[in-house]
């Protein structure tokens, strides 16, 4: 019977984090190194709303959380990360969300900045939604990889070394 549980949890775990790899990304953390450029990029300001879309096992959470930003909602589909995820943020509730949820569902019209670390199919695919859904002026923060032929607001990669940070506003030219 335990082993029964066991085998059902585990292909619980496998089965959704190759799910979420298949939607858009496997689970990769953001290093801790450049959380305060992120931060600095997304420039959160007092009644904001920010979503992370995959935010993994929910560690940007809490740095949005140090910021004024009203509310900040994480997703997250790989049930692994987002139990650590859950755990993680249970005190900053109800100001931090972190939902068992599919982003390609979320309404960004609601997000004021958008924060992602995924893969170029998923930017590809995203794009379309940005263009669609996000107001005017919404901040898109995209850690390594670009949204293809958006202008950038800003690029941060100090050294051929650091990872490419990118900065978009939507209702920009293309964007
Ligand atoms: C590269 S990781 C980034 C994790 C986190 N944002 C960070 O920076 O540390 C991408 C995450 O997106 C999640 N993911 C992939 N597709 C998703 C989807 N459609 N909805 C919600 N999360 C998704 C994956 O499970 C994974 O944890």
């Amino acid at each position: 019977m335990l082993l029964y549980l066991f085998i059902i949890i585990f292909l619980i775990i496998v089965g959704t984090a190759a799910w979420a790899s298949f939607k858009a990304a496997p689970w990769v953390p953001t290093w801790q190194y450049d959380y305060q450029k992120i931060l600095n990029l997304v420039d959160l300001k007092e009644g904001e709303t920010i979503f992370e879309l995959g935010a993994g096992d929910g560690r940007l959470l809490p740095e949005f959380a140090k910021t004024k930003a009203k509310s900040i909602i994480g997703f997250e589909i790989s049930v692994l990360p987002y139990i650590f995820g859950w755990f993680r943020v249970r005190k900053l509730k109800p100001r931090v969300q972190f939902k068992f949820e599919d982003f390609y569902k979320a309404d960004f019209s609601k997000a004021d900045v958008i924060f992602c670390f995924l893969t170029p199919p998923a930017m590809k695919k995203l794009k379309i939604k940005f263009e669609k859904e996000c107001r005017p002026g919404t901040r898109i923060i995209s850690y390594t990889f670009s949204i293809l032929d958006w202008p950038l607001a800003t690029k941060d990669k100090p050294t051929e070394k650091s990872i490419p940070i990118y900065k978009y506003l939507s209702g920009q030219k293309n964007g």
